[in-house]
């Protein structure tokens, strides 16, 4: 068997620094207009040979990611074993920091990190449009954690994306209540805020999302009126970021964590300080300017 025995490979958070929700489409999901950028906080997925056939998934790190067979990267590994025509005899370790359906993408990345750990442990038989077509089968997000850089625009559910030259990193502070905020009851509250108004359109300026200055005058989330209302401890620690000096400061996806990037560590630092009291979970990282380098052995 060609490949290493073991591969293992960092899975960053991400974060939409603008994320439109526009019209709803035939398949009764809604179009998307986004900004995705990774984190440099993430989940770890290692994975290895095994003796015995079959998919074995060990989770760690207390985060509740549900049953094994559900889980996504036990999903990616047998959709890449038949995609490859091979039979799997896998073991799966995923060491969760990431908090879950906190709209920071954790469950996605894993799955991406899962499907180029695997390719890489098997010689690389896919090649980069084969894993992203098996991606965007496991979920809408997942297609961005395997462009060529973690800086990208997407439109569609997410999964028709173009791969930017990232930015340079900045420093950055993610903030979560410790509730979920479900991807479907923020999609369903949105409708009814807007009632049968349609969005307004508002195209994306292509050419100012090179630097963090145009980035920042585009920052927007429509997801951040159901949030907001749902979980009222969220808009004043946005608030709280922003005053504390962040570049921009939002929702991070469909909620329900919050995130700010920051110019440097110190204004990063004195909103964590701000936010120290308000008894939500805060996360120090910075926003990542190339992907994590797989380890193999
Ligand atoms: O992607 P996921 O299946 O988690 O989404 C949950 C629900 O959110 C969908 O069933 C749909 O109602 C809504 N949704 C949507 N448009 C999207 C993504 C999700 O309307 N692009």
């Amino acid at each position: 068997m060609n490949g290493p025995a073991f591969v293992r490979l960092d899975a960053p958070a991400k974060i939409n620094l603008r994320l439109r929700v526009l019209e709803r489409m035939q398949s009764g999901y809604h179009a998307l207009e986004s900004v995705f950028a990774a984190l440099a906080l993430a989940d770890t997925v290692e994975v290895s040979r095994s003796a015995r056939p079959g998919v074995e998934l060990r989770v760690e790190g207390g985060v509740d990611t549900g049953p094994p067979e559900r889980n996504l990267v036990y999903r990616a590994a047998v959709a890449f074993h038949e995609a490859v025509g091979a039979e799997p005899a896998v073991c799966l370790g995923l060491t969760k920091r990431i908090p879950s359906a906190a709209g920071l993408g954790g469950g996605s990345s894993d799955a991406a990190a899962t499907l180029r750990a695997l390719n890489l442990l098997n010689g690389r038989p896919l090649g980069e449009a084969a894993l992203l077509m098996l991606g965007a089968r496991l979920g809408s997000d997942v297609p961005f954690f395997l462009l060529p850089t973690p800086y990208a625009l997407g439109w569609g559910r997410g999964e028709r994306l173009l791969s930017l030259p990232t930015l340079p990193a900045r420093p950055a502070l993610v903030a979560h209540p410790g509730v979920p905020m479900p991807t479907g009851a923020a999609f369903a509250r949105l409708a009814e805020l807007r009632g049968a108004a349609p969005p307004d359109a508002w195209a994306l300026p292509l050419a100012e999302m090179v630097d963090w200055t145009g980035v920042a005058r585009h920052a927007a989330n429509d997801f951040e009126r159901p949030a907001f209302e749902t979980i009222p401890s969220l808009a004043p620690a946005v608030t709280a970021m922003r005053e504390a000096g962040a570049e921009l400061a939002l929702l991070a996806g469909s909620g329900a964590s919050i995130f700010g990037v920051f110019m440097d560590e110190d204004a990063r630092d004195a909103a964590g300080a701000s936010l120290a009291r308000t008894g939500l979970a805060l996360w120090k990282t910075e926003t990542l300017g190339a992907w994590p380098e797989p380890v193999a052995g």
